[in-house]
């Protein structure tokens, strides 16, 4: 089968790419509006995309033709933000915070979770995931009604229980959770990774 998107409508568009480019990984975004709320909410168009400098890129849709979506507002407005990872046990919470609240109201609160101080931005991390990204606004691209957040990490921060003796990070300790087409979801184990080292020359 080959599509051709020049005569497809956006929806139709958005059901083949997150269906196809997968997994994605979670970016549990966490921002505080200039009023001072907090804000929390997962988007799965999000890839680190350089590491000289080091930046994140998290594409964030709009509520409607004039109103950006909570989360692109306040970053637009303030600057910072946290990324905070999912895991097999914040599902639940992470699936409350993709609901369209008011700005007015804390998603933190609403999903039960800890928001706890940040070592460089205002925007609080959650406390109950064990990776959280602190970033501040390198770049907003506003490319039709979406924008794309480019994010410079300033800290990040990793439970020590994830190091291993070495000192990296045990991907399969994390239990992180990637997203897939429509309302699917895929969970990395230690039985579902392998190791892959690159070919000699010769
Ligand atoms: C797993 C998951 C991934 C999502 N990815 C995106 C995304 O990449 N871009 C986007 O605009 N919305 C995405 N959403 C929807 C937003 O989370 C949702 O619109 C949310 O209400 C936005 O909150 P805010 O207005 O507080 O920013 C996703 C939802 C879920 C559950």
């Amino acid at each position: 089968m080959e599509i051709r998107f020049k005569n497809l409508d956006p929806k139709q568009i958005y059901k083949i790419m997150t269906s196809v480019i997968v997994p994605r990984p979670i970016a549990w975004v966490s921002t505080v509006s200039k009023e001072g709320i907090n804000n929390l909410a997962p988007f799965s168009y999000f890839a680190g995309i350089s590491s000289d400098p080091p930046l994140i890129a998290v594409s964030i849709g709009s509520k409607s033709q004039e109103e950006k979506k909570d989360t692109w507002k306040n970053i637009e407005e303030t600057g910072e933000f946290v990324i905070n990872m999912v895991t097999k046990d914040l599902i639940s919470p992470m699936n409350i915070t993709s609901l369209p609240f008011e700005e007015e109201v804390d998603e933190f609160e609403k999903a039960c979770l800890t928001p706890v101080p940040s070592l460089s931005v205002k925007p609080p991390r959650v406390k109950e995931s064990p990776v959280n990204i602190e970033c501040k606004r390198y770049e907003i691209i506003e490319i039709g009604k979406m924008g794309l957040i480019l994010g410079e990490v300033l800290t990040v921060h990793i439970r020590d229980d994830i190091l291993n003796e070495k000192g990296y990070v045990d991907t399969t300790k994390l239990e992180i959770i990637g997203r897939l087409g429509g309302a699917n979801y895929c969970l990395i184990t230690a039985e579902n990774t392998f190791e892959l080292k690159r070919p000699d020359k010769e």
